[in-house]
């Protein structure tokens, strides 16, 4: 746990830092240029590998080179002034963009290995095996029992009523919700409170057992106690699953995650160990944000 996000480099320390070159000096807010990125983007325990991903929406560029890796039992945490591009980065990751008319994506991103942009992968169970939650709890305008039984159904999970059962219950004790909701699975997944709904779309998530799971401000639109609910779910389901998870609140980024990447204007400016980030950070821009001079 990291106890403080207030550390501040001096002056001295940063332009130190510049001579020996462990900044790239010549870097400015808005520079064509692709600079590399500061720290650690690749793991030797890669699920997924993206190699110099750029992300366009008609002729305006909003990836720019990116090289990121997100390890076997890892959370990866996306940070970032609002706009610099964390949404259209884990977009990428299970292809989600291809649904956006004039978004294309070029680069290279391997599951275990197998190009996800590859002319025989078929989306549908792609995005079962790269899972997304949303910022927003989006049940299904069904029961709760059908909200978490809709995918193992429909990509053939379950060979029987019993098998269904089973797959609903251990994926919403997965989720840390079946003791919540196990005596009114009937009732719409709507009439649940917004943090048990985000736990919800996380069962359902689960349930198809995806290998990496995303997620887009997963607690934006929750309380404090629902966050802190979710953030330690976070921490359990990282035992199973890779995870990438966008946040714009740095003290859940150093909750929740081992690695912290900095998106900035659409690059990925610096990657490293989370308390490392948060810390030490070794790009300028990384240490004006996260000290709040800007975002
Ligand atoms: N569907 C879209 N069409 C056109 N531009 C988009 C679309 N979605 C995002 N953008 C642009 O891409 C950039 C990155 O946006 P986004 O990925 O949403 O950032 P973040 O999630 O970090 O706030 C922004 O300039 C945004 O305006
Ligand atoms: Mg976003």
């Amino acid at each position: 746990m990291i106890s403080t996000l207030s550390f501040v480099h001096s002056g001295a320390v940063k332009r130190g830092l510049q001579a020996s070159g462990a900044i790239p000096s010549r870097f400015t807010v808005g520079d064509a240029a692709v600079q590399p990125t500061v720290g650690e983007p690749f793991s030797d325990q890669a699920r997924m590998s993206c190699r110099q991903v750029n992300v366009y929406y008609g002729a305006k560029q909003s990836i720019i080179d990116v090289s990121l890796d997100i390890g076997r039992n890892e959370v990866v945490a996306m940070i970032g002034p609002s706009g610099c591009g964390k949404s259209t980065f884990i977009r990428c990751l299970n292809r989600m963009n291809d649904t956006i008319p004039g978004c294309r994506v070029d680069g290279t991103i391997t599951l275990d290995g197998v190009d996800i942009y590859g002319k025989e992968i078929d989306v549908v169970p792609l995005r079962a095996q790269v899972g997304m939650v949303f910022q927003k709890p989006n049940p299904f305008p069904k029961s709760i029992y059908q909200n978490v039984a809709y995918g193992p159904k429909i990509h053939g999970l379950a060979q029987s009523r019993a098998e269904l059962d089973e797959i609903v219950e251990t994926s919403l004790r997965r989720a840390g919700l079946w003791d919540e909701v196990k005596d009114r699975l009937d009732q719409p997944g709507t009439s649940l409170s917004g943090g048990q709904q985000q736990r919800l779309c996380i069962a359902r998530t689960i349930a198809v057992s995806p290998e990496v799971i995303l997620m887009d401000e997963p607690c934006s639109a929750l309380d404090p106690i629902a966050t802190s609910v979710i953030e330690d779910l976070i921490g359990e389901l990282k035992s199973q699953y890779s995870i990438a998870i966008v946040t714009h609140s740095m003290q859940q980024a150093a909750r929740v995650s081992q690695r912290t990447a900095y998106l900035h204007l659409g690059k990925l400016l610096e990657v490293g160990q989370t308390e490392r980030i948060f810390t030490r950070p070794r790009h300028p821009l990384t240490e004006a944000y996260i000290t709040g001079r800007f975002g």
